[in-house]
């Protein structure tokens, strides 16, 4: 038995922010520093109004109409986010509450940029091992709201917006394997150190990263992670079809890209357009890629995360 993809869905909220439009919101920036060091030319940004869990119901909405099921058919709902709509209850129960599914195990993944990678091993546990027939796992993020505007070194870099998959049950070939680690001694480089206390903020409630630190940890576990991922399987990246690595930087991806021997023609691209969107990065271009045929059934894809925390993991699969 294997967990197998049977739709996928993606929402982007609003219209696109460019970078030099970023000028006019008070950030000192340019096209070109912004390009030339990331490969992101755009964002989008959630209204005010806009949650999490809302942008999590458009792209589910879409993925299961592309399995051909209903919301009712769900028996697992897993929302990958680090910016959920409350501090509790999670985002995957008020996204189930949208959808009017009753019932299905709800719960979210924080594992922030890796988030998708971790939510979608753990469903696969559950269908393989038969207690659940089909999942609906989300990644959904609303980066912008935990930006500090004033800090051009980040703001600059992240995104809004959701994907989707709907994974179930079959015999025919899905995920293959999957490999995912994470080592919170590095959590220090990429976090948002605060808390909410007796009715207050305490601490820093804004993403803070060290850029580069951060960008020399990435490239190192990713292609460490996807020969793991690889190795479990008996798959080698030769026989791989198409690579989809989390949507933050385009250097981080050329240079994974390379390690693994891969051309860039056969890696999903779509920082260019949304940006770092955390969670929601892997499963956005993911149906970038299904909707315009490039990914088609019976391909081989290796999706692989780093993020926070520190976290990394890699899923292959057979589409
Ligand atoms: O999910 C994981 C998420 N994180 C990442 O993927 C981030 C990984 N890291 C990176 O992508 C890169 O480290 C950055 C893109 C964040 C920064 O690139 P860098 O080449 O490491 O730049 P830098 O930190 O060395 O900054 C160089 C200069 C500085 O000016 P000075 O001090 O040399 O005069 C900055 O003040 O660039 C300046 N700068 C900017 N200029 C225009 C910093 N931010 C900006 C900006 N626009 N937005």
């Amino acid at each position: 038995m294997f967990a197998r993809i049977a739709g996928v869905g993606s929402f982007l909220p609003g219209q696109p922010v460019k970078n030099d439009d970023l000028i006019q919101r008070g950030v000192e920036t340019n096209d070109e520093w912004i390009f030339s060091r990331t490969g992101i030319r755009a964002r989008h940004l959630a209204a005010a109004n806009c949650t999490s869990s809302d942008l999590a119901l458009e792209a589910s909405t879409r993925a299961l109409a592309a399995a051909g099921i209903e919301a009712s058919d769900v028996d697992l709902i897993i929302v990958a986010t680090s910016t959920p709509d409350f501090i509790f209850p999670s985002t995957a129960c008020l996204l189930q509450a949208k959808l009017g599914n009753h019932g299905a195990m709800a719960f979210d993944v924080q594992a922030v940029c890796s988030g998708f990678i971790f939510a979608l091993s753990v469903a696969e546990k559950f269908i393989r091992s038969g207690s659940h027939k089909k999942a609906l796992v989300v990644g959904a993020e609303v980066f912008s709201r935990i930006l500090d505007w004033d800090d051009r070194t980040t703001c600059v870099l992240f995104g809004d917006g959701a994907g989707a998959v709907v994974l179930e049950a079959s015999e025919k070939p899905g995920i293959l394997a999957t490999a995912a680690h994470a080592d919170g001694s590095h959590h220090g480089i990429l976090s948002v150190p605060g808390s909410v206390c007796g009715g207050k903020v305490i601490g820093d409630p804004f993403l803070r990263m060290d850029g580069k630190a951060v960008f020399k940890f990435a490239v190192r576990v990713l292609a460490d992670v996807a020969q793991e991922c690889c190795e479990v399987a008996g798959v080698t990246s030769a026989e791989i079809d198409w690579l989809i690595p989390h949507q933050a930087n385009i250097r981080i991806i050329e240079s994974t890209a390379k390690k693994m021997g891969l051309g860039m023609d056969k890696v999903i691209v779509t920082v260019d357009h949304h940006g770092n969107t955390s969670a929601a990065s892997i499963p956005l271009a993911l149906d970038v890629a299904v909707r315009d045929g490039r990914i088609q059934r019976g391909h081989k894809v290796l999706l692989e995360g780093v993020g926070g925390g520190f976290t990394w993991g890699a899923v292959l699969l057979e589409f």
